[in-house]
Parts: structure tokens; C-alpha cells; sequence
């Protein structure tokens, strides 16, 4: 049975222009020790998706149904409280700008400490003593003192492996990671990504990693799934998504990654158009206005997310048979693609 499995999530939120629907249906299964990566351009509903696991979309206006299911229990409907405990020491979850969420009055090293002290019962001085081991082992240097900073002293990079070392601390199932390396220089993302597969390595936490760049992606994953306009269009492996992607958004969202390997034509060749408004979504496929490929039947009804093979996921009218021909000749026109 997978850790975690979220099945038909519908999450949407009124708002003063209209009811904005930002999770359709969308349904993922993680399993212990792998990192699943969502992939998807901005708005496309990963954010909510993920913050709605941890219980973090439950606001006045939103309406959520579905489940999502983590050691047997359903965490739409658990308690406050009870999700309270969950989140942090059996799901941890870092954000884009870890600003956000470090408190900036306190020390650094207090706050893991609290973090740890929160949701188990240890004495003071041995919650110190992993926090400094967990600030060591993300390799901030001179733990003992950077315990004692305050996050405003510290760079964007050393706040993300604050929150880090906090996610270590607790050892959790599931770490939720996103965005993580979005705000931060090259050089610091790659040592950022490299901590998180330690994370996985090490404690055998599994990972959802989302992230708008294919090549973090080919770096860490083991499954994708890519989600657009808030449903998921394809789902599959990470191999099967390089070498065999079937829906039309995937070969656009490949088109667009740099490839350091490729003969350089000088610019990337992102989608055409921009992704819909989730409070008007367009009717039948909701990637037909972008779509090159778009059959008549997209117009009008939505395809289903439908097995290809197993363990391949697509979302698309187009038969198979098609799809792979149109792959095809993709690779034959950009040799950067193969
Ligand atoms: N609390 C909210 N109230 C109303 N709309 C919201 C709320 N939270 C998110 N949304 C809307 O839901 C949609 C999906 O947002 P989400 O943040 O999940 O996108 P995303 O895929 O994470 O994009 P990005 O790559 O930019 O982070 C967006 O249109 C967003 O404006
Ligand atoms: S269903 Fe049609 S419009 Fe949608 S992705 Fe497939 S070909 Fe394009
Ligand atoms: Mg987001």
C-alpha cells in the first residue's frame, strides 16, 4: 500500500470574481523511500494540492472533497489537533522563501528545538543536541553558533538548510519540498537538492517534489506527474516521462528546458499562450487554446486520465498510435529532444 494516496481532490476557493477551481480531481500516490516530482507552469494547482495535505487550505472559502490518505487515516477530515501532530513530525513540508516560515524574533536553533519538543517528549538539552547535529549535517558550519542567529543573519541558502536541518530533526515519512531552490543561486540549489536526496538516502523519507523545472526533475525523481490548469495530464516514471512523454503539454514543457548537451539554437521555445483562468476554464481539454494538435473532440468534452500502459497516465483524445507518431517526428525535428 502507498504512504500517502490522494484520491479525486477537488479544492476550490470563492472569491470576489468567482469561484476559482484550483485542484480538479487530481489523484497521486507516493510510496515509501521515492521522491514523486509535480511538475507544472505557475498556477496549475501544485501549491494547493500540496498545502491542502498538511490541512493548510482549510480557509472560510474553500470548498475541498476527495481524500488523502496517510497511515490510514483521511487527513481532510481529521481534526485541527490531531493534524497539528502530523504535520512537522510525520509530514514536514519548505516552502520557496523559508522567510515565511521562520519566525523572525526567535533564534534559529530555538526554533528547532521547539519544533522538536512540540511533538516528542525529549529534555531541553537532548533537543539541542540533534538540532546541532541536524544544522551539522546540512553543512552549516559552526553549528553550536549559528544555533544562536537570528534568520534575518542568515542567506537566503542558509535559511533554506535552517529548514532543512528542522525537517531532518523530526525525521519525518514525507517531506513536501516547494519550490525549494527556486529563490536560490545555482551553485546553492544543487547542494539544497543534494541534501534532500541524502534526507531520502539516509532516513528513507519520501519526497514530493514540486517545481516548475524539468531538469530537477530528471535530477531526483522516480514518478511525475504533470498538472495543468489543476488536473494532472500525465503520470508516469521518470524515465517513461523523457524518453516516451504521450500528451501534447509534456512534449511543450520539454521543449522548453535548457539542455546544456544540445547544439545551441540560442533560445528555448517555451508553450505558446498562457495557462487558463481556473475561474473560467475552458470546455472539453483545457489545454485545447494552446494545444498545435487539438482534435475536434477536445472542443467539447474533457478526456480522462487514462492508461496508456501500465504505470502511464495521459489525459489526451489523440490515440496511442498517434501520440507516438507525433513523438516521433518531434525527436526527429529537435535532436535535442532524443
Ligand atoms: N487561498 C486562495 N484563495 C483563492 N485562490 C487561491 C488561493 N490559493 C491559491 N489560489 C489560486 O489557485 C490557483 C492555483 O494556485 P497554486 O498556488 O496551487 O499554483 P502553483 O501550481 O503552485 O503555481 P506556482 O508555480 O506559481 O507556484 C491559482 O490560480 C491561485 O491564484
Ligand atoms: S485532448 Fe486534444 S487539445 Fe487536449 S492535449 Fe490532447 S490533442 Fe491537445
Ligand atoms: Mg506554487
Amino acid at each position: 500500500m502507498a504512504l500517502l494516496e490522494i484520491e479525486d481532490l477537488h479544492v476550490s476557493f470563492k472569491t470576489v470574481d468567482g469561484v476559482v477551481h484550483a485542484v480538479e480531481g487530481v489523484s497521486l500516490s507516493l510510496d515509501a523511500r521515492k521522491t514523486l516530482g509535480v511538475v507544472g507552469e505557475s498556477g496549475s494547482g501544485k501549491s494547493v494540492t500540496a498545502q491542502t495535505i498538511l490541512g493548510l487550505t482549510r480557509f472560510p472559502n474553500a470548498t475541498i472533497s476527495g481524500r488523502i490518505l496517510f497511515d490510514g487515516h483521511d487527513l481532510l477530515t481529521m481534526s485541527t489537533e490531531h493534524l497539528r501532530d502530523v504535520r512537522g513530525a510525520r509530514i514536514a513540508m519548505i516552502f520557496q522563501d523559508p522567510l515565511s516560515s521562520l519566525h523572525p524574533f526567535f533564534k534559529v536553533g530555538h526554533q528547532i528545538v521547539e519544533a522538536i519538543r512540540a511533538h516528542e517528549d525529549v529534555p531541553r538539552d537532548l533537543a539541542r543536541k540533534r538540532t546541532i547535529e541536524a544544522l551539522s549535517s546540512v553543512g552549516i558550519p559552526s553549528p553550536e553558533e549559528r544555533f544562536n542567529s537570528f534568520p534575518h543573519e542568515m542567506s537566503g541558502g542558509m535559511r533554506q538548510r535552517v529548514m532543512i536541518a528542522m525537517a531532518l530533526a523530526m525525521r519525518p515519512d514525507i517531506l513536501i519540498a516547494d519550490e525549494p531552490t527556486t529563490a536560490l543561486d545555482v551553485t546553492v540549489q544543487a547542494q539544497v537538492l543534494e541534501l534532500i536526496q541524502a534526507l531520502r538516502d539516509d532516513f528513507g523519507t519520501a519526497v514530493i517534489l514540486i517545481t516548475h523545472d524539468l531538469g530537477v526533475v530528471a535530477q531526483m525523481a522516480d514518478d511525475v506527474a504533470v498538472m495543468y490548469a489543476g488536473r494532472v495530464l500525465e503520470q508516469t516514471t521518470r524515465e517513461t516521462l523523457f524518453t516516451e512523454p504521450e500528451h501534447p503539454y509534456t512534449w511543450g514543457l520539454l521543449q522548453s528546458i535548457p539542455r546544456l548537451d544540445a547544439p545551441r539554437t540560442g533560445r528555448l521555445n517555451p508553450i505558446a499562450g498562457s495557462p487558463p483562468s481556473l475561474i473560467n476554464v475552458p470546455r472539453g481539454c483545457t489545454f485545447h487554446p494552446r494545444c498545435p494538435y487539438a482534435p475536434p473532440p477536445a472542443f467539447e468534452t474533457e478526456p480522462a486520465l487514462t492508461p496508456s500502459q501500465p504505470g502511464h497516465l495521459v489525459r489526451c483524445h489523440l490515440p496511442i498510435e498517434e501520440r507516438k507518431r507525433l513523438w516521433q517526428s518531434l525527436q526527429n525535428e529537435h535532436p535535442a529532444l532524443r
